[in-house]
């Protein structure tokens, strides 16, 4: 399976902050908002991922995670020309993907949750057994500021975006499982009242084939969309509260690369030395002396 990563846009909900920079390197407590997703991706056990950009914004992301040899992975790099919806994501990589299946997730989706590893696990075999889509849905407080999933038992009956009298309160998160099909069906979503070509209509058809299952994030999982002021901050107090509480850190490439055997002990050490001045590097050195 490929991975994709969107991390464009224009960021204008976090103005003036990201004027000049671009949201997704903006930093969740102690790095880059970007290591997040990209490390979902990794835990997903995906090593092949393509990020998708700004023009304005591409390179940087170029010089932040590189080619991705360092973490074991191949990273390469594309350019959304307009902020034209998330779809576009799946026609902007359908070289890229080829003929394998695809996990899309959005640059500012940030999770937490014992399990998810497994739950990600789930997902890439039943999309390579049966097909179809999967999106995971968090259960919010504030539904009309997401897509939504009208959800009975297993089954979605019904995915509508940012509604205004939603018929949940399950918020479909920016990560999704598609089978080969999505950049076809992508390709064909028209753009919406608001101008964007959707996701939600991507899952709608998938949807309407009978192929789209979802999973649930309950309690015991926290899942932020870091593009409010208030977001942002929620995400970067959540991940320090639990980093500094357990000591294991969170969206930690180089660990995930190291524990997952993609590095040798000498690369996680490389990745450790530029870092040594930070909690960060000194985290890298401990976890390289330990049993993996
Ligand atoms: O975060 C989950 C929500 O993300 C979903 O519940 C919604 O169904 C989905 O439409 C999306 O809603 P948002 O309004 O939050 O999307 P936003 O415009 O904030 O963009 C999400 C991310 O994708 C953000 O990191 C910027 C990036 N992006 C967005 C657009 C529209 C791009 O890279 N290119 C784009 O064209």
């Amino acid at each position: 399976m490929k991975g994709i990563i969107l991390a464009g846009g224009s960021g204008t909900r976090l103005y003036p902050a990201t004027l000049a920079v671009n949201k997704h390197l903006l930093p969740i407590y102690n790095k880059p908002m970007i290591y997040y997703p990209a490390s979902i991706l990794m835990l997903a056990g995906i090593r092949d991922i393509l990020l998708i950009s700004t023009p304005r914004d591409t390179a940087m992301f170029r010089d932040v995670l590189g080619e991705g040899h360092q973490y074991g992975l191949r990273i390469s790099y594309a350019v959304q020309e307009r902020p034209d919806g998330l779809a576009s994501a799946l026609t902007i990589g359908e070289e890229f993907i080829g003929k394998e299946n695809a996990c899309l997730i959005l640059g500012d989706n940030v999770f937490f949750g014992h399990g998810l590893p497994a739950l990600l696990s789930e997902s890439v075999s039943g999309i390579e057994k049966d097909g179809g889509a999967v999106i995971f849905c968090s259960y919010v407080d504030d539904p009309e500021r997401y897509g939504i999933a009208e959800i009975n038992g297993g089954s979605v009956l019904s995915v509508a975006e940012k509604p205004k009298d939603p018929k949940s309160n399950w918020a479909i998160t920016g990560l999704y499982f598609y089978d080969n099909e999505c950049s076809r069906i992508a390709a064909g979503v028209k753009p919406s009242a608001r101008g964007e070509r959707e996701i939600t209509s991507v899952n709608e058809e998938y949807l309407r084939r009978g192929k789209l299952k979802a999973k649930l994030l309950g309690r015991g999982f926290a899942w932020f969309d870091a593009g409010t002021h208030d977001s942002f901050l929620e995400a970067g107090e959540f991940a320090a509260t639990i980093e500094k509480r357990t000591g294991l850190m969170l969206g930690c490439m180089e660990e995930i690369a190291y524990r997952k055997g993609w590095i040798d002990r000498e690369g996680l050490l490389k990745l450790a030395a530029p870092l040594e001045k930070t909690g960060y590097g000194r985290y890298l050195t401990r976890v390289a002396h330990e049993d993996r």
